[in-house]
């Protein structure tokens, strides 16, 4: 690592109407490095990056940018990339029905004598794609390709314009360990062989330290810390926590006690799933699943093991085709043939995908709350204002989702506080059996903690829960039971006692 400064932000502050998002922060990276930013949801890290990348121009802040020795004054997102600076936003931002190499090259073509080179544009495309490791036909669509790949489009896309300094805003929120594992050795090796300095965010605590030469934690919009990590000294996550939600945390799950002699309530007897296009292709496999009144269980699986397929498919059949099987929902089979008949016989399912499933983002934390309980809210023939109101205010406190009211815009929420009001609006409808998939993505520690206390609750109240992720750990951490699919397979049923990651990696993929 050098010992150059390349970037020095100094005593940023930006407000959002009341809202203050940013005060005081001092931020200090050198050449080279890979510098984290750790923070709660609603910290300021995404808005500090913003700041940095002209997403939000100068003038709109206050405070200094110092970078490769000048002062700057971005006005946009082209002037920080003049300069190599480029982003790669929470969400991610490419195109999807045009392919990987017109995305690569978007905004930045290969442009000879007024027309573009196609052939120079493949070319150079492949060239990248073999820098990043991305092995795929540069003319597929977007569409087509999973997430993982979908990421290293992105960064094939930043080298694509001389990167220096990358920013990164939780790239593997999204991925699996695999694509995790490759997308950060990427990152290093990006460091170490073309000098580039990377900026990135995570809440996976286990990649900070993995990764990162140096951490700055900010909360609630202060820069509170510098932690340096060598090889001599490795993160130590028990201060990075403290720091980040300024009180130490005894543990990272609640303790909970088993609720062991609920009726059966959900069931599905040799549930069989095929491809929702691809009709021919078996996506589960006679799975057969039973979940308690009070229970927690855990569904473990690799990408491609049918987890979400599963969930989906029996929430109304939201996914698949040719659905074969039975689903008994209370002790009573049920054949749901839509999102409508799921709700109405209590079965929720919280998406891993909240832009698509979950959230209006156009709408207010108190809409997006009540949507799918509004029947609850009738007055007559009118919706009860003032206890949509009560209500949206009780889950906004409870799960203390960060905002100003609950009149804000979920647009304007950081992304951990969109999925906190995901979660509230499917609580609301008061299932019997709450299909939670990756419900933690994206969730700072803390907030993590308070999720799991809401679920122990809800299994507490008799509900079933059913919890997919892709975190070991946080399957470990709550589930009473744990299934463990690989290719659309049921390949064990294991009682969370002494139950370890190992054991359950080698039925996931058996
Ligand atoms: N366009 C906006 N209008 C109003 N408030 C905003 C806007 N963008 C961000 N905020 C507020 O600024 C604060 C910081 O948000 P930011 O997105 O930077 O958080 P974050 O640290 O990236 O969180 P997360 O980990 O959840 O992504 C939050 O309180 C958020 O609600
Ligand atoms: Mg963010």
């Amino acid at each position: 690592m050098h010992e150059k400064t390349i970037l020095e932000m100094r005593n940023v502050r930006k407000t959002f109407g009341p809202v203050v998002a940013l005060d005081q922060v001092d931020l200090l990276v050198k050449e080279q490095e890979i510098h984290a930013i750790c923070g709660e949801n609603g910290a300021g890290k995404s808005t500090l990056m913003n700041v940095l990348s002209g997403v939000y121009p100068y003038g709109s802040y206050s405070g200094e940018i110092d970078y490769d020795g000048k002062v700057r004054q971005f006005k946009n997102l082209r002037d920080s990339e003049k300069e190599g600076i480029v982003i790669i936003h929470q969400e991610l931002a490419l195109i999807p029905y045009l392919s990987i190499m017109e995305n690569i090259f978007l905004g930045n073509e290969q442009v000879e004598r007024g027309s573009i080179n196609w052939d120079k544009t493949k070319e150079k495309a492949i060239e990248l794609m073999d820098r990043v490791g991305l092995d795929a036909d540069p003319e597929e669509l977007i569409v087509n390709i999973g997430v993982g790949k979908q990421q290293l489009v992105e960064i094939a896309k930043a080298m694509a314009k001389d990167v220096r300094l990358l920013i990164l805003d939780e790239p593997t929120a999204a991925l699996n360990e695999d694509d995790s594992e490759h997308l950060l050795g990427l990152i290093r090796n990006l460091r170490d062989n073309n000098g580039i300095t990377a900026i990135i965010i995570s809440h996976k605590l286990n990649e900070i330290a993995a990764i990162a030469d140096m951490v700055t934690v900010i909360r609630d919009g202060k820069s509170i810390s510098k932690i340096e990590i060598t090889e001599t000294s490795p993160l130590d996550e028990d201060k990075l926590i403290a720091d980040m939600v300024g009180r130490s945390l005894e543990a990272r799950y609640p303790e909970h006690k088993r609720n062991e002699d609920g009726e059966v309530i959900f069931e599905t007897i040799d549930w069989t799933v095929y491809h929702n296009e691809d009709t021919h292709r078996l996506v589960n496999d006679k799975v057969n699943i039973q979940v308690k009144a009070g229970e927690i269980i855990g569904i473990a699986g690799l990408m491609g093991s049918g987890r979400t397929e599963f969930a989906m498919s029996v929430f109304g059949k939201s996914y698949g085709s040719k659905i074969q099987g039975t689903l008994r929902l209370n002790g009573k089979e049920v054949n749901l043939k839509n999102v409508g008949q799921a709700i109405h016989h209590k079965l929720a399912y919280v998406s891993e995908d909240r832009k698509v499933y979950g959230l209006n983002l156009i709408s207010t934390i108190r809409e997006n709350t009540t949507l799918s309980n509004l029947n609850d809210l009738l007055k007559g023939f009118s919706i009860d204002r003032e206890k949509e109101k009560a209500i949206a205010e009780k889950y906004r406190k409870e799960l203390r989702t960060k905002s100003a009211s609950i009149e804000s815009k979920c647009s304007e929420l950081s992304g951990g506080n969109q999925q906190k009001v995901v979660l509230s609006k499917w609580i609301y409808t008061n299932p019997d059996i709450m299909i939670l998939d990756e419900p933690t993505r994206g969730i700072d520690v803390g907030a993590k903690y308070e999720i799991y206390e809401i679920i122990h609750k809800l299994a507490d109240q008799g509900k079933a829960i059913i919890v997919i992720s892709s975190e070991l750990p946080e399957l470990l951490g709550i589930s009473d039971r744990v299934y463990t699919m690989a290719e659309g397979k049921v390949t064990a049923n294991l009682v969370n006692d002494d139950l370890t990651q190992d054991d359950l990696m080698k039925k996931m993929t058996a």
